[in-house]
């Protein structure tokens, strides 16, 4: 009986053999979800809710993987904290196609129009220029980087965009259309809008200790007077508020068409639009819109 480990271990080693085998034979689903890994509690609760509302929806033709690494080739839509390394799948993914990657909403017709506030695409040298013209009106200026979540800085009177920029100023030399000049507004009340190929399909206030789990309507009514509040507003104010903003959602989106996320404020006492962002699930802050309703539309469109 010498060789009882091994009459034990073979048919064993076989019958694993043949289940790794059966894996492998198994079809790729086509939905991968990548989760999160980051530092951020507030972000793995989103990225779960996410999780959840997608599993609900797609069943067996989703898979979650802990890398975007580990997501297979095939799949055909990649949701998730996969940042921009879901660039590694370009051929034959649909989903996050071009739109979703980047969005340069400035360029877009209609935004500036309704931005209620002047706006510049500008290099260093036109960025110098219009924050001096800005300032020489008595205007204070606000300069956000177009590369994406990089930079954004007040510049008051008084000050140069050289001090608002410091050390980054050599990471803009030689760049074309890298900053947005803009005038310095009163932004208060602003509040998240999902738009899936041209209708408005849920909304949030951007309250950020919020998530869909806080969801109480498909426009919630909840938001905030000023970002960094810790106090919700009143909700009579908030509906009368909400009201204004769908009506303006809904002709902005008639002007600006597809699929992105619209951030609107009351800007200087007026509706306008805060900014516009890839509809990129997973990579864009939820607060307590419902989740359901965005699943279901982005796999109704994209899917
Ligand atoms: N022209 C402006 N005047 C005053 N405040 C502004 C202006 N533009 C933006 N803000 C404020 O700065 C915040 C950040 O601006 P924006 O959303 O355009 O940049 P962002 O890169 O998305 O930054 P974040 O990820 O912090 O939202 C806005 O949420 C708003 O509170
Ligand atoms: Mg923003």
């Amino acid at each position: 009986m010498d060789n009882l480990p091994e009459i034990l271990v073979t048919p064993r080693l076989a019958s694993i053999g043949m289940a790794v085998l059966a894996a492998s034979l198994e079809p790729v689903p086509p939905y991968a979800f990548v989760l999160d890994r980051g530092m951020d509690p507030e972000e793995r609760l989103e990225n779960a809710i996410l999780w959840k509302a997608l599993k609900d929806r797609a069943g067996s033709q989703i898979k979650a993987y802990d890398d975007v690494g580990k997501v297979p080739e095939g799949v055909t839509h990649i949701f998730g904290r996969a940042g921009h390394r879901s660039d590694l799948f370009q051929d034959g993914l649909k989903y996050p196609g071009p739109n979703e990657k980047s969005l340069p909403y400035w360029s877009m017709p209609g935004f500036l129009e309704l931005a209620g506030r002047s706006i510049k695409l500008c290099d260093l040298d036109q960025a110098d220029a219009e924050v001096q013209r800005l300032h020489l009106e008595g205007k204070d200026a606000f300069v956000k980087a177009t590369r994406d979540k990089y930079f954004t800085k007040q510049v008051p009177v008084g000050t140069s965009l050289w001090q608002a920029l410091d050390a980054l100023v050599y990471s803009f030399i030689d760049e074309e259309a890298c900053l947005l000049v803009q005038e310095l507004v009163e932004m208060t009340y602003e509040y998240r809008l999902f738009v899936v190929d041209g209708q408005v399909v849920t909304g949030a206030g951007c309250i950020p200790w919020k998530t869909p789990l806080d969801n109480t309507a498909l426009y919630d009514p909840a938001m905030i007077e000023h970002r960094g509040d810790t106090k919700v507003g009143g909700p009579a104010m908030s509906n009368l508020r909400l009201d204004q903003y769908l009506a303006f959602a809904s002709e902005a989106v008639d002007q600006l068409g597809g699929s992105f996320v619209l951030d609107v404020a009351m800007i200087n006492g007026e509706v306008g639009i805060v900014e516009l962002n890839p509809m990129r699930l997973g990579q864009v802050g939820l607060y307590a819109a419902n989740a359901p309703a965005l699943v279901n539309a982005t796999l109704g469109h994209f899917g």
